[in-house]
């Protein structure tokens, strides 16, 4: 029986016109077809064989009969072709396939960069207690500078952290030094909306601890940092700043790249977008990280990540990363 199918289903395959594959049926399943005859012969053999030869005969007529179906099918389709009735160069239905935000896009990147820099990258809590997002870094309660970053305050000292310098203290506290570490991530202010605000956004935190350091070493990574994210020189401006945990403190600003330094609603029309706030770390956060300000210093940096990512790809409202907007994102 097994013999019987194999050759059959060999002719199906090689017959190339409709009469080619009616004679084949014919030749098997016809009313003097071959499986035809043995379904015949059946009532001759006893119940038990008849049982088992009954069974092989039918699958392989159901075999037979598919297979004839389905070459059926393809002599259509290959005429159709051959006719020129089908045009396969016409593309096909291309799958959807989803692909990774803008935002993880440059973020994976960076990560990157310092990573082979000799960085550690980690990941701290979104929900953090005023001792590690303000006091700690230097931010008394009662203290003004508090009001510089308005944030969404939880139950029980919790609060959303408003920067990742939260970090910066359980970096220290976790790893020996010397070391150099950044830890990205999401942060939260409670402030009005425009191009350039939003209550929820990303940063990028790094943190060098080491026994001698000087604003020039800060200075250098810092330039190293933005030829190796930019892939080329990028105009800067470097302007004091005040954040309490540094001193001195710096804001790193660079040329819009939306408006090419024209002027644009991105940089408040002044051709510069702050990018990064650095400067050398204060001696309290380094006490407060457990460490001896007498021997160890360091520097540290806050980046923009949302700016970044507007920057690299000219978006002229950080909204329109959380929009959830799919004809936004499908253009990365
Ligand atoms: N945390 C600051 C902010 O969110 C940015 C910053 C400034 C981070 C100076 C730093 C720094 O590490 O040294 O505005």
């Amino acid at each position: 029986m097994e013999e019987i199918e194999r050759v059959a289903l060999e002719e199906i395959e090689k017959a190339k016109t409709p009469e080619e594959l009616r004679h084949i049926e014919v030749k098997y399943l016809g009313k003097k077809g071959i499986i035809t005859e043995q379904l015949k012969g059946l009532g001759t053999l006893e119940p038990e064989k008849r049982r088992e030869k009954g069974m092989a005969l039918n699958r392989a007529k159901q075999v037979i009969l598919e297979a004839i179906k389905r070459q059926s099918k393809r002599i259509v389709e290959l005429q159709a072709l051959s006719e020129g009735r089908i045009d396969p160069t016409l593309p096909g239905i291309t799958p959807q396939v989803g692909h990774i935000h803008p935002l993880s896009q440059v973020l994976e990147e960076v990560i990157e960069i310092f990573y082979s820099l000799g960085y550690y990258v980690m990941d701290f809590y979104e929900v953090e207690t005023e001792y590690y997002n303000f006091e700690a870094l230097n931010i008394p309660k009662d203290h003004p500078a508090r009001d510089l970053q308005d944030t969404f305050y939880l139950e029980d000292g919790f609060l959303l952290r408003t920067h990742t310098s939260a970090g910066q203290i359980r970096a220290m506290r976790l790893l020996p030094p010397p070391f150099r570490a950044v830890f990205p991530g999401k942060v939260f202010r409670f402030e009005a909306t425009d191009a350039s605000h939003e209550h929820t956004f990303h940063q990028l935190e790094g943190l060098m601890i080491d026994r001698h350091v000087s604003v020039a070493h800060l200075l250098s990574a810092m330039m190293t940092l933005l030829t190796a994210i930019f892939g080329k020189d990028v105009g800067v401006r470097l302007r004091p700043g005040y954040f309490p945990f540094v001193e001195p403190g710096f804001e790193l600003d660079i040329s819009c790249s939306v408006c090419e330094g024209k002027g644009c609603s991105v940089c408040k029309h002044s051709g510069y977008v702050e990018f990064l706030g650095c400067g050398l770390v204060h001696p309290n956060v380094i006490r407060a990280g457990g460490l001896d300000p007498k021997e160890w210093e360091g520097w540290a940096f806050g980046i923009g990540l949302s700016r970044l990512v507007m920057m690299r790809y000219k978006v002229s409202d950080i909204r329109w990363l959380f929009s959830g907007d799919l004809r936004f994102v499908r253009q990365f």
